[in-house]
């Protein structure tokens, strides 16, 4: 059976990066939310043209919306067994819906939600440092990996080092929508880590700063050696 891990935490604190990497060491999906809608946008599916403004903008989607696309993902045979669930929930709404979801993928209406997870990882890192970090991002349009300017430079500027994609910034990596996300997320977010305590979900906290593949260490020993 694979792991079904939550990786939580602020924009920018290294959720997708670390995802990456848990979700090829585990071998279980990467679900990230902000992958799924980026993906409808630039197909230009219905879904895409309902979240948009959401997230050129750096705003949340309504909950209704981003809880159909997850309960669909993870409806999926690959997530059956396991997942790396980044960027969901982000209101308690959405933990009370995945909770739902994750009982019925249990097929055991009675079981806490709580002990279906494995691991809720909550990243951490000061605000200053995550919008430095955001406004130096940039991505690969093709294949969504993720660089920064100082930090994690590619080899050729500009230019992907996995597939040779264009490098482009987010819209929502502005610095001002950057400063608007980190606020939206002490409000809307951060209290769905009192809902997990509260309900028996077993969460970890983990320092965010740091080499990355240090971080990755302390993320595995906090899933590994519980
Ligand atoms: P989403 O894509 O989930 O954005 P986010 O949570 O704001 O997270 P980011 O992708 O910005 O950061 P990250 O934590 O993954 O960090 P990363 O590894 O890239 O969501 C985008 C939008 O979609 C939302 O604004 C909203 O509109 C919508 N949405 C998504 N989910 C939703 C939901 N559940 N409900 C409603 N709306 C939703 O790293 C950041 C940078 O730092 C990179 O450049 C990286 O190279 C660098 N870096 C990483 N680790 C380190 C390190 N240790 N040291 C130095 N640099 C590092």
């Amino acid at each position: 059976m694979g792991e079904k891990l939550l990786l939580f935490g602020p924009p920018g604190v290294g959720k997708g990066t670390q995802a990456v990497r848990l979700s090829a060491a585990l071998r279980v999906p990467h679900i990230s939310t902000g992958d799924i809608l980026r993906a409808s946008l630039q197909s230009h599916t219905p879904l895409g043209n309902l979240v948009r403004s959401y997230v050129e903008n750096g705003k949340l989607v309504p909950d209704e919306t981003i809880v159909d696309v997850v309960r669909e993902r993870l409806a999926e045979r690959d997530a059956r067994e396991g997942f790396v669930l980044d960027g969901f929930p982000r209101t308690v709404s959405q933990a009370a819906a995945l909770a739902d979801i994750l009982r019925g993928t249990a097929l055991q209406s009675d079981v806490r939600a709580g002990a279906i997870v494995d691991s809720v990882v909550v990243l951490d890192a000061p605000t200053e440092d995550l919008v430095l970090r955001l406004s130096g991002r940039r991505i690969c349009e093709s294949c969504q990996t993720s660089y920064h300017v100082t930090g994690r430079p590619p080899k050729r500027a500009g230019t992907c080092d996995r597939c040779g994609g264009t490098l482009i910034q987010r819209t929502d990596d502005a610095e001002e929508t950057v400063r608007f996300r980190q606020q939206d997320y002490l409000q809307k977010t951060q209290p769905v880590i009192d809902y997990f305590l509260q309900n028996g979900w077993p969460v970890r906290v983990v320092d965010a700063i740091g080499d990355i593949d240090q971080i990755f260490g302390r993320v595995y020993a906090a899933i590994f050696w519980r």
